[in-house]
């Protein structure tokens, strides 16, 4: 059974990539089959996984326009040991093309579907934005995990992104469940963080991962090598932390 997660929040930097790269690294390590699709025009994954942006015959942009499959667009991060569906700036294009084309929500679940039994996992790293690129992720999904910063601000965010899944269930995919939330660059010294921590296990009870991913300089590092951490240092707590989160999504799915 393939398992298809978006890794979704439409507020920037809290941590989305870092995530998709770092996890998918860690379910591959534990001989998972993993297939990460990068759906953001930053391409900040596909350079994260060692793949060069700048010259690709293929990306996921032609993948939703559909003049490729997901077969001929992959490549292998391989230092990761996953496989890739790589973005780039070409693919800030598309929302405008898609707009015009039927079944514009449903491009990448269509496209997925046709390579979904290859996979254990499929990890989709979206765009900081509730946008129609955001809403294909969505759609893919079976699930939905939000890393998040515990700061003032994080909860009230989260309402928008709960009522967006709300919308995309009602009209795109009525399974779409939450399979987590993530607490990234986590400070423990920090009262405020403490704190929204608190609450958020208060309102998300075991929604929320108990492993924690905590503020450290090798996952800011790892990406400008083109390595997950666990290749660039895989002793340092950020690295180890991904790979106990693995673990929690393993254990929790019974296997
Ligand atoms: N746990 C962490 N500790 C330290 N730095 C981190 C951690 N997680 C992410 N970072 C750094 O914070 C920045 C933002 O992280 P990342 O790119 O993963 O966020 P994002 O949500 O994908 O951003 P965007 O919304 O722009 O796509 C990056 O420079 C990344 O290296
Ligand atoms: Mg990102």
């Amino acid at each position: 059974m393939t398992r298809i997660l978006a890794i979704t929040n439409q507020k920037g930097g809290v941590g989305k990539t870092t995530t998709g790269v770092n996890l998918a690294a860690s379910l591959a390590a534990a001989r998972r089959r993993v297939l990460l699709v990068d759906l953001d025009p930053q391409g900040n994954a596909t350079m994260g996984s060692g793949v060069d942006k700048r010259n690709l015959q293929a990306t996921v942009y032609h993948v939703l326009l559909g003049s490729h499959g997901i077969p001929e667009t992959k490549l292998r991060s391989e230092k990761g040991e996953y496989d890739l569906v790589p973005a780039n700036r070409e693919l800030a294009g598309a929302e405008v093309e898609l707009v015009a084309m039927e079944h514009r929500e449903t491009r990448l679940k269509e496209a997925l579907a046709a390579v979904a039994q290859d996979y254990d996992f499929i990890l989709i790293d979206c765009p900081p934005a509730l946008n129609l690129l955001t809403v294909n992720g969505l759609t893919a999904a079976q699930a939905v995990m939000i890393p998040m910063q515990c700061e003032y601000y994080a909860l009230e965010g989260l309402s928008d992104l709960v009522q967006t899944i709300k919308k995309v269930r009602a009209h795109l995919n009525p399974t779409l469940e939450i399979e987590g939330l993530l607490r990234t660059m986590y400070d423990p010294r920090n009262m405020l963080a403490q704190q929204v921590s608190a609450q958020l296990v208060e309102h998300f009870g075991a929604k929320v991962y108990r492993t924690v991913i905590p503020r450290n300089v090798r996952l800011a590092e790892a990406p400008s090598y083109g390595v997950p951490a666990i290749e660039f240092d895989r002793n340092s707590k950020g690295a180890q932390a991904y790979l106990a989160l693995a673990g929690e999504m393993l254990n929790r799915a019974g296997g």
